[in-house]
C-alpha cells in the first residue's frame, strides 16, 4: 500500500512559481503567438494555471507521449499515443509538463517536434529532478527544483490517482519508493 506523506510543495509556493514564469514566458514572447503544447495527462492542472498568466496570444493543443527505453540506452524514440492537432511549421512551441525526471520524454519529444520545422520550441515544467537525469537535458522554464523523491498532487500521479491533490506530496510505498 502507498501512503500520502508531508505536503513538499504547498499551494501557495505552486502559485508564486506559477506567476513568476507565467510573468517571464510573457517577456520573453513579447506578444508573439505561442501554441502551448500540454502533455496529458499530467500536465493539465499546471497547464491551466500556467495559461492564465501568459499575456500573450497563446493557441491550446495537447499530446500524450511514452518514451521506449531499454534500461541503458535512451532509443531516442517517443511512441506518440495522441498527437496535436496543428501543423506547428514556423509556430513557437512551449511544451508544457509535469515534471522532468531521467529527461527521455521531453529529449524524444524536442526531437520529434524539432523535425517539423516550427520557428522556436522550448520546455516549460512544473517540477524538475536534476539528481534522476539518464540524459541530458535541460528545460527552459522550471517551476521548482525537487529532491530524488515519488510526488503526487498538482496533476501528478500515482496509478492514476491524486492528480486533484491541490498541494504537492511525497508518496510512501511500501518496500521503498522504486520509480
Ligand atoms: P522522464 O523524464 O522521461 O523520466 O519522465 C517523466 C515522466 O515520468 C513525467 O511526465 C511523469 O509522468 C512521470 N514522473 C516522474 N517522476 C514522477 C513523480 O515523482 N511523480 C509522478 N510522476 C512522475
Ligand atoms: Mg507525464
Amino acid at each position: 500500500m502507498e501512503r500520502v506523506s508531508e505536503v513538499l510543495i504547498s499551494r501557495e509556493t505552486i502559485n508564486e512559481f506559477v506567476c513568476r514564469l507565467g510573468e517571464q514566458i510573457s517577456k520573453d514572447y513579447n506578444g508573439e503567438e505561442i501554441v502551448v503544447i500540454g502533455v496529458l495527462k499530467g500536465a493539465c492542472v499546471f497547464l491551466s494555471d500556467l495559461i492564465r498568466k501568459i499575456t500573450c496570444p497563446v493557441i491550446l493543443d495537447f499530446m500524450q507521449v511514452s518514451s521506449y527505453f531499454n534500461g541503458t540506452v535512451s532509443t531516442g524514440n517517443v511512441h506518440i499515443r495522441k498527437d496535436v492537432d496543428l501543423d506547428l511549421e514556423g509556430k513557437n512551441i512551449l511544451i508544457v509538463e509535469d515534471i522532468i525526471d531521467s529527461g527521455i520524454t521531453m529529449q524524444s519529444l524536442m526531437r520529434e517536434l524539432s523535425a517539423r520545422n516550427p520557428k522556436s520550441i522550448k520546455v516549460c515544467a512544473a517540477f524538475d529532478k536534476p539528481s534522476r537525469r539518464k540524459v541530458e537535458f535541460q528545460a527552459d522554464y522550471i517551476g521548482m527544483e525537487i529532491p530524488d523523491a515519488f510526488v503526487i498532487g498538482y496533476g501528478l500521479d500515482y496509478a492514476g490517482k491524486y492528480r486533484n491533490l491541490p498541494d504537492v506530496c511525497v508518496l510512501e510505498l511500501d518496500g521503498g519508493n522504486e520509480t
